[in-house]
């Protein structure tokens, strides 16, 4: 056992509490120096499936310092970041928690959920389970010798007994790792009469402790708004009162740009409650140069040689580019462009990966899952569309390309963002909102035209 121990504690303990599932058996990624892929996908700093430490985190100084700022500066904050799928929103708030623990406050990895059809009700009821987990992490079995910390736990675990733990609509705030969904069926109007009561009673034991407040990240606002953003926005304007004006907690909301406008900024009595929202540029190339670096830097294999960048970095930086910021589908498909090659490039497989090399095999790979995941018309309609060769468009300009009615138009463009097609550019003030083709669709229909592939195979 000993032995056993004095084998597996030096492997797990530069891992953090990330346990490498191919520890002792040889993986290909040794080939570059590595212990495991470097492009994984996950926020840093959650706790499942993995946890990648926050101090993989790279940039964003000033944003990091701004919202930790408007945190210590009042008694309750609510504070939003938008920004572009994938430009790292909620590693953003990943990084300001594990900084706000360090300053007294306390928080935990959770993301609330908010589901479509939700009244005010149950978001109160998950937030009081936020609140109650948040407590109970740092104060332990302790809390059971309190009153509120009973009530809480009694009021969470009925609503969740009641549910039996199912969701029955789909996530809506916080499905990144936030799986925990529950439906609460109990009588109505329970959760907004004792949650809050609740909540102050909790957030009033945190300070007793020493808290100097509770953090509370309430993730992806944008699932809401595809529901309904009226519905959305009415949802948390019933929040408002009872929960984000307490004194003690501080929220931080996150989504994408057009989301966090039309939920938060939609009405003269949320605008005056929620600070004017962040948004998110992306990181630069040479600022993804570095994310790489770090993680290189935590998973190297053996550390007195130095690691092979598996990718070479100019593929990077076109991944990048095609992908204009989003980094969640750049690591993708670095991450699926290796699976497919990595040990198949030149010298023996242990060249850097190339550009073209990658494009062919991904150009291949996208193609595939489009024709099998669209059906003929909208597939059709896509094409014709990407046939322009134009690169962004308005709702009306679809229309005219693909010949549909304005709801219907919207119905199919709606669609094929959420399969990744086109992505939604931020709107500018007064203008007309714009869809633009996907890194993914840029990979399909442009990367493999580039000349250099050709010569690659
Ligand atoms: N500043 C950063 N430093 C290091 N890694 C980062 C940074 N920002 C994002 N990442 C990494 O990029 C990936 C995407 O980030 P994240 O999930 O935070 O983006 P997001 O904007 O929340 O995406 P989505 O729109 O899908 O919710 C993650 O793997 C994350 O670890
Ligand atoms: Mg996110």
């Amino acid at each position: 056992m000993t032995t056993l121990m004095g084998i597996m504690l030096p492997m797990i303990s530069r891992a953090h509490t990330h346990q490498l599932a191919s520890d002792g058996i040889p993986n290909i990624w040794k080939l570059f120096n590595l212990r495991e892929s470097p492009h994984f996908q996950d926020p840093l700093g959650r706790a499942d499936p993995f946890c990648y430490p926050t101090e993989l985190f790279v940039g964003r100084e000033a944003e990091v310092r701004a919202l930790l700022t408007g945190i210590a500066s009042a008694a309750s904050s609510r504070q939003a970041v938008a920004g572009s799928a994938g430009v790292g929103k909620t590693t953003l708030v990943q990084q300001v928690k594990a900084e706000a623990l360090r300053a007294g406050y306390w928080s935990t990895d959770a993301l609330v959920p908010i589901y479509p059809g939700d009244t005010t009700d149950a978001p109160i009821v998950r937030i009081l389970g936020a609140m109650y987990e948040t407590v109970l992490a740092m104060l332990g079995p302790r809390l059971e010798y309190e009153e509120a910390g009973r009530e809480a736990k009694q009021l969470v675990r009925t609503f969740r007994v009641a549910s039996g733990g199912l969701t029955l609509g789909h996530p809506v705030v916080g499905t990144v790792g936030g799986t925990r969904g529950e439906q609460v069926v109990t009588p109505p109007g329970v959760g907004l009469l004792e949650g809050p009561r609740l909540i102050r009673r909790l957030l009033t034991l945190a300070e007793i402790e020493g808290a100097r407040g509770v953090l509370l990240h309430l993730d992806n606002l944008e699932h809401l708004t595809d529901a309904d953003e009226r519905a959305a926005a009415q949802t948390l304007r019933g929040l408002r009162d009872p929960l984000f004006l307490q004194s003690g907690l501080h929220t931080i909301a996150v989504g994408t740009t057009d989301a966090v406008h039309g939920v938060l900024m939609s009405t003269p009595q949320m605008r005056s409650v929620w600070a004017t929202p962040m948004i998110l540029a992306p990181l630069t190339a040479a600022q993804l140069d570095a994310l790489l670096a770090a993680r290189y830097h935590y998973l190297v294999h053996d550390e007195s040689r130095p690691v092979v960048p598996p990718i070479a970095p100019d593929a990077v930086a076109i991944l990048y580019t095609l992908y204009q910021g989003d980094l969640r589908g750049t690591l993708r498909a670095l991450d699926e462009g290796a699976q497919l090659l990595l040990g198949y490039g030149a010298a023996g497989g242990t060249a850097p990966l190339t550009y073209p090399e990658l494009a062919s095999v991904l150009g291949q790979r996208y193609r595939t899952e489009l024709t099998t995941s669209l059906d003929e018309r909208r597939l059709g309609k896509f094409e014709a569309l990407t046939a322009t060769g134009g690169k962004a468009w308005t709702q009306a300009e679809l229309g005219g390309i693909w010949q549909l009615s304005q709801s219907r138009v919207s119905r199919l463009a709606r669609d094929l963002v959420a399969r990744g097609y086109l992505v939604v550019l931020p709107r500018v003030t007064g203008e007309p909102g714009r869809y633009a083709l996907s890194g993914t669709s840029r990979i399909i229909f442009q990367g493999a035209d580039r000349p250099r592939v050709q010569q690659a195979f």
